[in-house]
């Protein structure tokens, strides 16, 4: 029998406990013998709760018990989840975490001091909550060269931009919603200004180039000022709008960012919707992978923390190798890339079609009844020219970049 210690009883740890109850057998059999939780920390006391007698307050226990092979971490944020990682991989103890702040900043230290203790660091659920990503990159798609990863990489904001496009929700009401089904992060900025989503291309970027991706480099924008009017231009256009992550390699140069995008039909995530996930691998011998699933929630996201713990059972005194070197990967500047935009602008058609052409190569233009604005899509264009054309001329209301 492997005993385990869960850090943090919340939503997701929680998830843990349940799903190794309730598939105990199957789980058993998978792992080659039975896992018992011997230790749940949290600051809170559960009275009542089956694990109420395996509650502790403190790390140290778990550290010291030399029982204790492999530890849980679903605390979420780095401090003090780095601290106590980072103790229990240095007391010989594999970890299994589902926490993307603490991979996408100290994943590649975290892995480096697993191997040297021939231990795991094992993160599935951290990208994608139940979709197996991480094992696929790490382990399927070897022979390959990946130039691009582009995924819907967080459930709430999916989730909302979802119900925003059928059913026509304000932003406050759904994101209430998606709060209450336990999608959200405990502050929704995260979510909603794409710094989740940030962190988990950061991770998958690091993992498909082999180097440190850091996250602060990546260009971030929200869904915050998606507006019910862009909806209908979009409705009207044909397309959805969805929250992009994507990492491109191009001419040798690695393009990452984070933002919303105008999506076409005939796009492989146009029709990934509600709190799903999907994630789109482009390799040069395998073409196009398509990963889908429950990308948040408490059992899709234990079933992956618990899906690593089986591995590690399996691996006790052998480190499974994930390429994800220290050295910084230095991205080129997304101001270079190059993409189409959806234009929002206020006047009269007649009176600026002429000169929104000029400037943007302005075609399909649109209008969805109000006769003070109107929209269009530009030509491919930098993300620096555009801003300089959009600068040079006036009543620019909104931009939206079409996915590629
Ligand atoms: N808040 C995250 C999401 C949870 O909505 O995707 C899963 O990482």
């Amino acid at each position: 029998m492997i005993k385990i210690a869960v850090l943090g009883y919340g939503n997701i740890g929680s998830g843990v406990v349940e799903v190794l109850k309730r598939n105990k057998d199957h789980v058993t059999k998978r792992a080659g013998q039975e896992i018992e939780v011997k230790y749940v920390l949290d600051l809170r006391d559960f009275p009542g709760d089956p694990m109420e007698d395996k509650v502790v307050h403190s790390i140290e226990p778990i550290i010291n018990d030399p029982e204790v092979k492999i530890v849980v971490e679903t605390m979420g944020g780095t401090t003090p989840a780095y601290e106590y990682v980072k103790a229990a991989l240095e007391a010989g103890k594999s970890v299994s975490t589902s926490n993307k702040e603490l991979v996408a900043k100290y994943g590649a230290e975290l892995l480096e001091l697993a191997k040297k203790n021939n231990i795991n660091f094992l993160f599935e659920a951290s990208v994608g909550g139940g979709i197996p990503i991480i094992r696929p990159l790490n382990q399927s798609v070897t022979s390959d060269e990946i130039y691009e990863i582009t995924g819907i990489l967080n459930g709430t904001t999916n989730y909302m931009l979802t119900k925003m496009e059928q059913q026509a929700m304000s932003f406050d009401a759904v994101l209430k919603e998606a709060q209450e089904k336990g999608y959200a992060e405990r502050h929704p900025e995260a979510d909603v200004e794409g710094y989740d989503a940030c962190r988990k291309i950061a991770i998958l970027s690091s993992l498909a180039f082999g180097c440190q991706v850091d996250f602060n480099d990546i260009y971030t924008e929200g869904i915050t000022k998606i507006s019910d009017t862009d909806m209908e231009y979009a409705k009207k256009l044909n397309y959805s709008i969805k929250l992009f992550g994507t990492s491109r390699k191009v001419d040798g140069k690695v393009y990452a960012m984070v933002s919303p995008v105008m999506v076409g039909k005939d796009h492989p995530l146009s029709n990934v919707n509600d709190v799903m996930n999907g994630i789109l691998v482009r390799g040069d011998v395998i073409g196009d992978l398509m990963f889908y699933g429950a990308g948040a929630g408490k059992l899709p996201t234990a079933s992956a923390v618990v899906a690593d713990v089986i591995d590690e059972v399996k691996h006790l005194d052998t480190n499974i190798t994930i390429q994800w070197s220290k050295n910084k990967l230095e991205l080129g500047d997304f101001k270079d890339s190059k993409k189409q935009f959806f234009v929002r602008v206020s006047g009269d058609i007649e009176n600026r079609r002429k000169e929104m052409e000029d400037l943007f190569g302005a075609y399909n233009i649109v209008t969805i009844g109000k006769d003070d604005e109107f929209g269009f899509i530009t030509n491919c264009l930098s993300e620096k020219e555009f801003e300089e054309k959009a600068n040079s001329c006036v009543g620019i209301q909104s931009r939206i970049r079409l996915a590629k």
